[in-house]
């Protein structure tokens, strides 16, 4: 490292529309004092000029394995020893298939086999693209092999679809790449719930609510960008749960409180983001109902308290809920915070359909002595807030989390 301590980074682009936020990424690099190089692939060329890139980087930007007169001044070996970390943002598919396949038919390719640097992918790609097996596969063959990735992230695509596969954020890529100990949860182990819960009525109908996953499949993304080990724990989605996170899929509130507490040993942060359903039927039909009666009557009987269960365990994580209301937002979030016993509470005001189900949501935070107001943002930049916040109350309650 050799400009004051900051990391040299190599930076790789490949061919995508989000080539041009990579230009973003380079200018925060350089506010954040590293010094940059810059090597594009053959189809990043027709995104973004190189001559941009060598503009904000201040140096010659590399495209050619074979280029005689760049490999007379830095020769890609060098390159490749000179960088202390290596991301690439965009990573496009076909990129991290030919890195999953340990190819090296280009230069970029083959300074990442070339190099001992730690690598960050920051994957784009069109929706289906991300979710097809092979892509599916080879994110899990380089997370196996030690690469990190941040995103993608959910949201509209510039092909006009929505869904996961847009990259992240130059700022979400900063902090992964250089956030506080290369991550402000590295080394914690987080647990997290999300969405709705499904309770039997008979074979096939269910009580249940419109929570789609969406903010606890966030929370769960940006913990694990923040770098945690992370376990989520969750209902039916409506999103695919995040690559390099262990995902529990449940289908009952009764359910997921044995999946909880069968992984709560050693967590440090617990988050209650699922909409766990309140009551379940008594009586599970065997068959599905005839709708012979005019009317049908079903009681419900409450389910456990998972959140309450957690927060009253001693020794416990650090504990943060969630609170969905229709009115008096505060009153209710703190009334929750106190009966709970937790550390933090989360509120949302899901009244008119706001927060749940859908992709943005804002939140109200508060904690004994204290709150902080977050407005209406995707949820994924909402969840890196609340991380954030997170981290900073958990090291501000001083005593090691997991004793708390
Ligand atoms: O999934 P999305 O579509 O993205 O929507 C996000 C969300 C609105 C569901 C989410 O932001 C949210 O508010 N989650 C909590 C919803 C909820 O159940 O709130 P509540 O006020 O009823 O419950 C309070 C807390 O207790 C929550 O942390 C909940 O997870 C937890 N709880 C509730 C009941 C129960 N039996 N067990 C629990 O653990």
């Amino acid at each position: 490292m050799k400009t004051g301590g900051k990391p040299n980074i190599l930076l790789g682009v490949s061919g995508g529309i989000a080539a041009y936020k990579a230009c973003e990424l380079v200018r925060r690099l350089r506010d954040a004092g590293c010094e940059v190089r810059v090597v594009m692939t053959r189809a990043a060329t027709a995104f973004v000029t190189p001559l941009t890139f060598q503009a904000l980087s201040g140096q010659p930007v590399r495209m050619d394995l074979l280029d005689a007169e760049a490999e007379s001044g830095m020769d890609h070996i060098a390159l490749a020893r000179w960088a202390d970390r290596v991301v690439i943002a965009p990573a496009s598919a076909n990129l991290m298939a030919r890195l999953a396949a340990g190819m090296a038919d280009d230069l970029l390719t083959t300074l990442c086999l070339a190099t001992e640097a730690p690598l960050l992918l920051a994957p784009a790609m069109n929706r289906v693209m991300w979710a097809h097996p092979a892509t599916r596969a080879n994110t899990e063959r380089l997370l196996t092999r030690g690469v990190r990735m941040v995103g993608p992230e959910s949201g509209s695509q510039a092909c006009g679809e929505e869904g996961a596969g847009r990259m992240a954020e130059p700022a979400s890529i900063l902090h992964a790449l250089l956030g506080p100990g290369s991550g402000s949860l590295s080394g914690r182990r987080v647990l997290i719930t999300a969405g709705p819960t499904h309770e039997p009525i008979d074979p096939v109908r269910f009580v249940g609510n419109r929570s789609s996953g969406r903010m606890g499949v966030a929370l769960a993304t940006a913990a694990r960008d923040a770098g945690a080990e992370v376990c989520l724990v969750h209902g039916p989605l409506a999103v695919e749960p995040p690559a390099g996170v262990e995902a529990v899929p449940v289908e009952t509130a009764e359910a997921m409180r044995v999946a909880v507490l069968e992984r709560l040993d050693d967590r440090d942060l617990f988050i209650a983001a699922a909409a766990v359903a309140d009551y379940r039927p008594r009586e599970v039909a065997g068959q599905k109902l005839k709708k012979d009666a005019p009317t049908l009557t079903l009681e419900l009987i409450r389910n456990p308290d998972i959140l309450a269960e957690v927060a009253s365990r001693r020794p416990r994580p650090f504990v943060v809920g969630f609170a969905a209301e229709t009115t008096d937002l505060r009153g209710n979030a703190l009334a929750k915070l106190a009966r709970k016993g937790l550390d933090l509470i989360a509120a949302n005001d899901v009244s008119a359909g706001q927060g749940i189900g859908r992709p943005t949501n804002a939140l109200s935070v508060f904690w004994q002595g204290g709150e902080r107001l977050f407005p209406e943002q995707p949820k994924a930049d909402l969840a890196r807030a609340l991380i954030d916040l997170i981290t900073e109350r958990m090291e501000r309650s001083g005593a090691d989390p997991s004793t708390t």
